[in-house]
């Protein structure tokens, strides 16, 4: 997979594997990659164990571009604070609120629900867009050909969605017909529950994938490409944009871009790992 993206691996070091090993021994992406992205630090993230919240014995000394403040980002509309009953629910009031919603059309037209999967202490948080036809027959985001590509991706990070790590979860939660682009009305009747799902995970890092999620999120116009290679923050978590998946698919090229962001959200993941290690915990 990494090959396919334009990355080459050292030999031998996968997963968790690449997890144990030293910063010498890591992965070492591809100079297409490591060009990809100016002003990103390109060297390649270590994995991440799949215990992802295990504190750091020692903190990683890394350069990362520093969080963009919201100003930085053109924004759209103002940040809403989320409100009403969904602002408290813990995850089974969430699942099931989310399951019997009927706050916009897309309910009509679904076979089912799409909430989200993986762990849900992840440290890692991947939003995508919207579900398409497999999702929306399977209940599960991103499993059909993107949603391989994703866990190709995400592996390379030792990271899965049934092996912990990583939490994967869509802006809708309800297919749009003929997987037409969501509608700002039924963005606004969703965003409460990607927000208290964002509450609840507490990831140290957000992965925002595709035009639609980024925008969304970020509450902004601008296109990917002006919003890559540095961090921006949701909700007071560092968040990195890329391309998604499905894009990934049709222009082979943008892997190394892709992988870039990975890298560069890999450090943001091993620094926050790094700088809450010390910290005390609540009594
Ligand atoms: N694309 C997405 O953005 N999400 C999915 O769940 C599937 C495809």
């Amino acid at each position: 997979m990494l090959a396919e993206m334009g990355i080459a691996w050292l030999p031998g070091l996968v997963g968790a594997q690449a997890a144990a090993a030293s910063a010498a021994a890591r992965p070492v992406a591809s100079p297409a990659a490591q060009a990809a992205a100016p002003g990103v630090v390109a060297s390649p993230p270590a994995a991440v164990p799949a215990a992802a919240r295990a504190p750091a014995s020692a903190p990683v000394p890394l350069s990362v571009p520093a969080a963009e403040p919201a100003p930085a980002v053109r924004t759209a509309a103002p940040e809403p604070t989320l409100a009403g009953p969904v602002a408290t629910l813990d995850w089974a009031s969430l699942a099931s609120t989310v399951a019997g919603c009927r706050a916009c059309g897309l309910c009509e037209g679904r076979r089912n629900t799409v909430f989200g999967v993986g762990d849900r202490q992840a440290g890692w948080m991947v939003v995508g867009e919207a579900p398409g036809e497999q999702e929306d027959l399977r209940g599960e985001p991103f499993v059909g050909p993107a949603g391989q590509l994703l866990d190709a991706m995400l592996r390379s990070l030792g990271l899965s969605r049934s092996g912990g790590g990583v939490y994967i979860a869509n802006v809708l939660k309800c297919r749009p017909p003929g997987n037409r682009n969501p509608e700002p009305a039924e963005v606004a009747s969703c965003e409460p529950f990607l927000r208290r799902q964002v509450e609840l995970v507490a990831p140290r890092i957000i992965l925002a994938l595709g035009r639609f999620a980024v925008q969304s999120l970020l509450r902004t116009d601008e296109p990917i490409g002006r919003l890559r290679g540095r961090v921006h923050q949701y909700q007071g978590i560092p968040l990195v944009v890329s391309y998604h998946p499905a894009y990934l698919l049709r222009n082979l090229p943008d892997k190394a871009k892709a992988w870039a962001d990975l890298c560069l959200a890999q450090q943001v993941a091993a620094q926050a790992q790094a700088g809450s290690a010390g910290r005390p915990t609540a009594a």
